[in-house]
């Protein structure tokens, strides 16, 4: 089946344009083009789409009030807006209801390229229960507007720390936040922290562009409250998730890039938890204790109740934020490395092999798959991480 895409811009220019750009498109998708808010709902109504691309800046319903319609109606379908440098208010109206944030004029093969990705994560996750329990959530994370404002900064080749760190300072709960962490003894810096600036060039970009991405994660979820889960809790086996994902890319000698992807896929791969233990606080709180006091698996456990498991979910939504890939698929099988079709080290290597050995306490021979580590190579390797990351405290740097 054709997978559907709906177009909306008020301007005729613009529209014509996406219909010229996207016709190399026409045999694999069906589109349709509409210049108000109002149409594209009507047109919804009719016929649900797999994609909506949405102009920001509409007269009538602009593209935040039009989203905000479509979470609630048709929450099935990806939302991905296109938004010019002057539509910062209107980024924050959207926030919790757009999956991406695209800035405008887009090129079009990476406008090709970001809806192609959407519907490939909607056709590669063939559980149905899975597309079903999305469906019953209202509360779906969103991607920060201040992480797709750092990203678009840091492609520009002008700019400079600073202007990261001006960015950073617009948003003062997230400021207060970073530099709490910053200071903690987490990352064991020698001195006081106390602007966004200096975090950004103490950290790096990448780090700081992680934490943005995480904080904000799980921000959005701070009123939880689940009997038998701790978001705390979970944040902080996250951080120490990161720091050893990132310690063990760093032993294998791995690219720069890897490394970083490690450290955000780190902090991110149990977001899947938080999400269920908001949308369904009380079916997830009695899961999880059923599953503690029976000894059972509770990946085995969830998946029962929910028809998927923390990973699926947090692998799918953030899919849906257009992350890489790598870090998309290491958070996906964090606990089940072995369907990962890679031959070689990835950051899912190193986020499953940090989640096993933050978890084993005491010395205890950590919980990895041997088999896909062997599979690897690295069977030598695992001892040597494990050595190195007991040995002293894990820092990020
Ligand atoms: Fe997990
Ligand atoms: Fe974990």
């Amino acid at each position: 089946m054709k997978k559907t895409v709906l177009f909306v811009d008020d301007e005729e220019m613009v529209l014509q344009g996406l219909q010229r750009s996207m016709r190399a498109m026409r045999n694999d998708w069906d589109m349709t083009f509409v210049d108000s808010g109002a149409k594209a709902l009507a047109f919804l109504e009719k016929t649900p789409v797999d994609v909506v691309v949405s102009d920001m800046r509409m007269p009538g319903m602009n593209g935040a009030q039009l989203f905000a319609e479509v979470a609630k109606r048709f929450p099935k379908s990806v939302r991905l807006i296109l938004s010019g440098h002057a539509d910062q208010e209107l980024i924050l109206q959207c926030v919790g209801s757009t999956h991406q944030f695209l800035s405008k004029p887009c090129d079009p093969e990476a406008l090709r390229a970001t809806v192609r990705r959407a519907m490939e994560l909607e056709g590669s996750v063939k559980n149905a229960h899975l597309q079903q329990l999305v469906a019953r959530m209202d509360h779906l994370p969103s991607v920060p507007s201040l992480y797709s404002e750092i990203i678009e900064k840091m492609n520009d080749p002008e700019a400079a720390l600073e202007d990261v760190g001006v960015i950073i300072a617009k948003d003062p709960g997230m400021t207060a936040k970073i530099l709490k962490l910053v200071n903690s003894a987490f990352f064991g810096l020698r001195r006081e922290v106390s602007n966004p600036t200096d975090a950004v060039s103490f950290l790096g970009l990448d780090t700081i562009k992680s934490l943005v991405l995480s904080l904000n994660a799980f921000s959005q979820y701070e009123s939880v409250k689940t009997d038998g889960f701790s978001l705390s809790a979970l944040w902080n086996h996250s951080l120490s998730t990161a720091a050893a994902a990132k310690r063990i890319a760093q032993l294998e000698k791995a690219d720069l890039k890897i490394v970083d992807q490690a450290f955000v896929a780190g902090l991110l791969h149990d977001a899947g938890k938080t999400v269920l233990a908001f949308n369904f606080p009380d079916q997830y709180g009695k899961t999880i204790q059923a599953a503690q006091a029976q000894g059972a698996d509770p990946l085995g456990a969830e998946h029962e109740a929910f028809g998927a498991n923390h990973a699926d979910v947090g692998g799918y939504l953030l899919g849906l934020w257009g992350l890489p890939v790598p870090v998309v698929d290491a958070i996906a099988l964090h606990h089940q490395p072995k369907h990962s079709a890679d031959a070689a080290f990835t950051p899912l290597t190193a986020v499953h092999a940090a989640n096993a050995l933050v978890k084993a306490e005491g010395g205890t021979l950590p919980a990895w798959d041997s088999d896909y580590l062997c599979r690897l190579s690295l069977g030598d390797h695992a001892t040597v991480w494990q050595k190195e990351l007991c040995a002293g405290t894990i820092t990020t740097n």
